[in-house]
């Protein structure tokens, strides 16, 4: 079962697959935390990349797909969270055949967005991420899962939270129509300003109903 995750940044794309992956104990893959692991890591490939990251744009097709092939091309079994996010990228997917079961689209407007990433802390080494408002950590600054401290992101400044939306909007309509008109890959839409665990629920229902198993 393969299951990509698509929705602007902020929509809860990372919140909702890291509960599908505990509770079901399938991976899920999440390029961005791919290649923050890189950054935090100080490796001659996050050297590379990390103004690029931090500064909201795209990194280039050949390194994404060069990190993600043998994991996507290997798994039986995957949530994928941040690919593919151009068509260059898409079109591997289609061209390595590899059999997605749906796309998860799931929807919030930019205000929601800016807000909710003001707000977001995360922790670098399980990746689950927190907000202020919305989604508190069980212990204040600490991480549910490690202990570890929580931190901001780098790219959730305002300034760049604007061009990563604008990056999404200029480049999703086109991935989404090729990904369907050839690969005639299933999508649902997902209202992501619904709470956490109704979104949840909403997803679990939505894969039992589409018979896929998990
Ligand atoms: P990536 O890490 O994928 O970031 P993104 O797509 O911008 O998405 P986010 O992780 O910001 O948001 P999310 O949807 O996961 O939301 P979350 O669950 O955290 O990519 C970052 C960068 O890496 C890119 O800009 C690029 O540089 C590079 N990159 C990655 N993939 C690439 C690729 N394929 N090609 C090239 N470059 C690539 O939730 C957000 C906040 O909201 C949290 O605080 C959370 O607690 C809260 N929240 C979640 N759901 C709800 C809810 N329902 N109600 C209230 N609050 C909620
Ligand atoms: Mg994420």
């Amino acid at each position: 079962m393969k299951i990509i995750f698509l929705g602007p940044p902020g929509s809860g794309k990372g919140t909702q697959a890291k509960l599908i992956e505990q509770k079901f104990n399938i991976r899920f893959v999440s390029v961005g935390d791919i290649i923050r692991n890189e950054i935090k890591n100080s490796t001659l490939l996050g050297l590379k990349i990390k103004d690029i990251q931090n500064n909201g744009y795209l990194i280039s097709d050949d390194i994404i797909i060069d990190m993600v092939k043998n994991i996507i091309i290997d798994e039986k079994n995957l949530i994928l969270d941040g690919f593919p996010r151009t068509l260059n990228q898409a079109k591997f997917l289609l061209a390595m055949k590899i059999n997605i079961d749906i796309i998860i689209n799931i929807n919030v407007e930019d205000e929601i967005i800016i807000k909710r990433l003001k707000y977001r802390l995360i922790n670098k080494k399980s990746h689950k991420s927190y907000n202020l408002i919305y989604n508190k950590p069980k212990i204040k600054n600490k991480d549910d899962i490690t202990g570890g401290f929580l931190t901001l992101r780098a790219d959730d400044k305002y300034l760049t939270i604007l061009k990563r939306l604008k990056i999404y909007k200029n480049t999703i309509d086109n991935i989404i129509f090729l990904l369907k008109e050839v690969g005639k890959i299933k999508q649902i839409n997902i209202n992501g300003t619904n709470n956490i665990i109704d979104i949840f629920n909403e997803i679990e229902k939505i894969l039992y109903e589409k018979n896929i198993r998990i």
